[in-house]
C-alpha cells in the first residue's frame, strides 16, 4: 500500500477520515506491508496484510449465523480466492473480453487527469488495461486472493499509481467525490440481495464526483436466459448471481446515475454509460 493511500481511505462503516495508520514508525514509509488503520470515530481496527489494506464489515469477518447478504457474500469472498487460477481460462469470458474491451475504453474516454474507481477489480483483467490511462487508479474487491494476484500481475510502472483495496462494495472505504470515473464490469449480478445491489450503486455514487463518468456491464436477462436458464441462482462453488432486465438494471442505476447508453453484448451482459447526477 502507497502511504499517499492515506488520503483517500475512509472507514467502510460511518465514512471518517482520514484513518490512523499503526504502528507510528510506519508513518515516515512511502509503502506498508504490515500494520493497521484505526478509525478515529468508531476506532475500529483494519488491518494491512502483504501490502493490501483490508477494510471489511464486521457481518463479513465473522463466521456467525447472519442475513443471507453477509453469507452470500463471505462464499463469494471464499471461492473468488479459491479461483484466482482459473478465472481467466473461461472461453466464454475470452470472447466477451473481446468486445467487452474496447466497448469500455471508448465509453470510459480516460485521460491522464483523470481518477478511476474500478469496483470489483478482480484478478484485474481490465485494471491493468486501464490503470495507465488515468492518473490513478483505485481499484477494490471483496476476495483478497483476487487483489493480491491483480497487484502481482501489475507492471511495476502501473503499480506506482495503482492502489489496491480489499472491501465490500456495499460499504466503500474511501472519501465521497474524489473519482473523475469508475469501472465496474461483471460485478453487480454477483452482490445478493437488492437491498445490499442499491447500496453498492449508491456508494459508487457517493465516491464519485458529480458529472463523473460510470461504466459498467452486468448480467443480463436476456430471451436465451428467460427460455433456458435462471433469473437467480448459484454458479458452482455458491458464487449468487442475479440476472437483470433491462428495466430494473436501469431503475437501479437511476438512484444515483443518468443512464446514457445501454445496450447489449452476446445475449449475456447489459453494457451501460452513466454521469453521476448532481
Ligand atoms: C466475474 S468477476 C469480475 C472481475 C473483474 N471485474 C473482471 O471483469 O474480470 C466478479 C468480481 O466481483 C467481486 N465481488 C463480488 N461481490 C463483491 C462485493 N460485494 N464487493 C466487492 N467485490 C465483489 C468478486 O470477488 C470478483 O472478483
Ligand atoms: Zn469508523
Amino acid at each position: 500500500m502507497h502511504y499517499r493511500l492515506l488520503d483517500y481511505l475512509a472507514c467502510p462503516i460511518d465514512h471518517a477520515f482520514p484513518l490512523a495508520l499503526e504502528p507510528e514508525s510506519l508513518r515516515d514509509s512511502d509503502t506498508i506491508q504490515e500494520g493497521h488503520l484505526r478509525c478515529p470515530q468508531c476506532s475500529r481496527d483494519f488491518p494491512i496484510t502483504q501490502g493490501i489494506p483490508r477494510l471489511l464489515p464486521d457481518d463479513l469477518l465473522s463466521d456467525s449465523e447472519t442475513a443471507r447478504e453477509f453469507q452470500d457474500k463471505r462464499t463469494e469472498m471464499k471461492t473468488r480466492d479459491e479461483q484466482v487460477d482459473i478465472y481467466l481460462k473461461n472461453t466464454g469470458l475470452k470472447w466477451l473480453t473481446r468486445i467487452e474491451v474496447p466497448r469500455t475504453f471508448a465509453a470510459l474516454d480516460l485521460s491522464q487527469d483523470d481518477f478511476l474507481l474500478e469496483a470489483g477489480c478482480g484478478i484485474g483483467r481490465m485494471t491493468a488495461l486501464v490503470a495507465p490511462k488515468a492518473r490513478e487508479t483505485v481499484g477494490i474487491d471483496i476476495s483478497f486472493g483476487s487483489v493480491r494476484r491483480n497487484w502481482e500481475r501489475l507492471p511495476e510502472a502501473v503499480r506506482a499509481k495503482a492502489h489496491l483495496i480489499q472491501a465490500d462494495l456495499s460499504h466503500i472505504p474511501l472519501r465521497g467525490g474524489l473519482f473523475t470515473r469508475a469501472l465496474s464490469s461483471q460485478v453487480l449480478e454477483h452482490i445478493p440481495t437488492h437491498e445490499s445491489r442499491a447500496r453498492a450503486i449508491d456508494e459508487i455514487g457517493r465516491a464519485l464526483a458529480p458529472g463523473a463518468r460510470f461504466v459498467l456491464s452486468a448480467y443480463q436477462h436476456s430471451l436465451l436466459f428467460r427460455l433456458f436458464g435462471q433469473k437467480e441462482g448459484f454458479h458452482p462453488g455458491g458464487l449468487h448471481f442475479y440476472r437483470f432486465t433491462a428495466g430494473e438494471f436501469k431503475e437501479l442505476l437511476s438512484r444515483r446515475f443518468h443512464v446514457h447508453s445501454l445496450i447489449g453484448i452476446l445475449a449475456y451482459l447489459h453494457f451501460a454509460a452513466c454521469v453521476r447526477k448532481g
